[in-house]
């Protein structure tokens, strides 16, 4: 029997039980969410990488430009996903920063935490159509900046590295929350794992 290839990407696990984050992201959500379009990502990425190897072995790059396109979309997809999870906790577990390194440069660059909420918030609700919110490191200027995300690739700095994120495709929200994007943002902020999100600010500003 011919051995699987290793896969380039994988999916993760969910950090916490597909309900942890009731009442704000329902268990459904979750399963499919997690299950079926992360998934898809992480497929869709290691394809894409197969079928570039395809085509270098064949010399025939006449689909480079979707290949390539293809690969942006759903690795990015991947990555921001697995930010996504890890980025959120429990309810009782979230706990905004009061002290430390992270919050003194959320006050240098945005004022205050709850401002820096204000703009994320407002960016996550503007999103056209499928996308992110990104709070993320911008090492050139020594910055957190707040960035909107299209589809999963469109509309970086490149180079920022980002630090948390809102996912605000409707996939993310819809079952329990139709329409009602904001609600759903407006929520989020009940569960982000804010440990989380000063240890990468840690790790991307000592760079
Ligand atoms: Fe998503």
């Amino acid at each position: 029997m011919a051995e699987e290839p290793v896969k380039d990407y994988v999916l993760p696990d969910l950090p916490y039980a597909y309900n942890a984050l009731e009442p704000y992201i329902d268990e459904a959500t979750m399963r499919l969410h997690h299950d079926k379009h992360h998934a898809a990502y992480v497929a869709g990425a290691n394809a894409a990488l197969a079928k570039l190897e395809e085509a270098r072995k064949n010399g025939n790059f006449d689909s480079i430009r979707a290949l390539s396109g293809a690969l942006a979309f759903h690795a990015s997809g991947h990555v921001l996903h697995s930010l996504f999870w890890t980025g959120l906790c429990p309810h009782d577990q979230s706990q905004e920063p009061k002290t430390g390194a992270f919050l003194a440069q959320v006050s240098k660059d945005f004022g205050s935490v709850d401002l820096l909420k204000k703009q994320l918030g407002a960016a996550a609700k503007a999103v056209e159509g499928s996308g992110w919110a990104m709070l993320a490191w911008e090492p050139t200027a020594k910055k957190l900046i707040v960035l909107q995300v299209e589809n999963h690739q469109k509309l970086s700095v490149q180079g920022a590295v980002p630090l948390f994120v809102l996912d605000v495709w409707e996939h993310a929200y819809y079952i329990k929350y139709q329409n009602k994007r904001a609600d759903y943002v407006d929520n989020l902020w009940n569960i982000v794992k804010w440990r989380e999100v000063e240890t990468r600010f840690e790790s991307a500003s000592k760079k």
